[in-house]
């Protein structure tokens, strides 16, 4: 079940932002569907999930979505165009939404989930975090693009991180405006193109002994 720490390293090693995809290679539908699960299975504080993942597989939106998105060419080359969105403003009906699915899940009665409404109201509805919850749910949505490419790392696919992006341009062309959920970051998976140059370069990273600190 679990791999060894060899390949786990190696595939962080191999996996790169991709600059070109291989617009040809097409990731497989049974592949699909594991990045996809385990894009689902992201955690989330308190189990809130409050994100969307949108697949832009039509070709027109690609190429507007290309244009904003500084016309980087991955939007339109690669094969799936995973686009992190977030319910702006998180409410009492989403909270109730994840109790009644927790419910049904485990088997157990909503009644003896009023304290942790309570709790989860009290922080995020009401309590000061409430003037930031965009910022609280953005920081869910890094959460679900850091699975998102180390999942496709693992399994030999490449990814490309995008914040080069103009969100609002992107709730435009996805007709988002005015619903309620906007765009965070994107992230272009599919396969490299032989001849992307980005492939072989060195990674440029502080020294762990810079930036992991034991304190003792
Ligand atoms: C949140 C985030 C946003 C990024 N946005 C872009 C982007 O818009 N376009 C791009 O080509 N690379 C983008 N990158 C890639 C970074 O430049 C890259 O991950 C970093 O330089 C480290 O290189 P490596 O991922 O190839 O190891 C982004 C990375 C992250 C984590």
């Amino acid at each position: 079940m679990f791999i060894d720490k060899e390949k786990l390293l190696a595939a962080h090693q191999w996996r790169y932002a991709t600059k070109k995809f291989d617009a040809s290679k097409k990731i497989d539908e049974a592949t699909w569907k594991t990045l996809e699960d385990t894009l689902v299975l992201t955690p989330s504080s308190y189990g809130l999930q409050p994100w969307k993942f949108l697949v832009v597989q039509n070709a027109e939106k690609r190429q507007e979505l290309m244009q904003a998105s500084w016309k980087q060419a991955q939007v339109v080359d690669c094969s799936h165009m995973v686009v992190m969105v977030i319910k702006e403003k998180l409410d009492e009906e989403h909270v109730e939404k994840y109790l009644h699915s927790m419910c049904e899940t485990r088997g157990i009665e909503r009644a003896s989930l009023d304290g942790l409404k309570k709790v989860m109201a009290g922080d995020l509805l009401n309590g000061p975090r409430a003037a930031v919850i965009g910022e609280w749910a953005s920081r869910q949505a890094y959460i679900a693009l850091g699975n998102l490419m180390t999942n496709c790392a693992l399994l030999g696919i490449d990814a490309c991180p995008m914040e080069g992006i103009n969100p609002q341009k992107y709730d435009e062309i996805l007709g988002l405006s005015g619903t309620g959920w906007k765009t965070v970051v994107a992230c272009p998976v599919g396969y490299r193109a032989h001849d992307d140059k980005y492939a072989n370069m060195k990674k440029v990273r502080f020294s762990n002994s810079e930036v992991v600190k034991f304190i003792k």
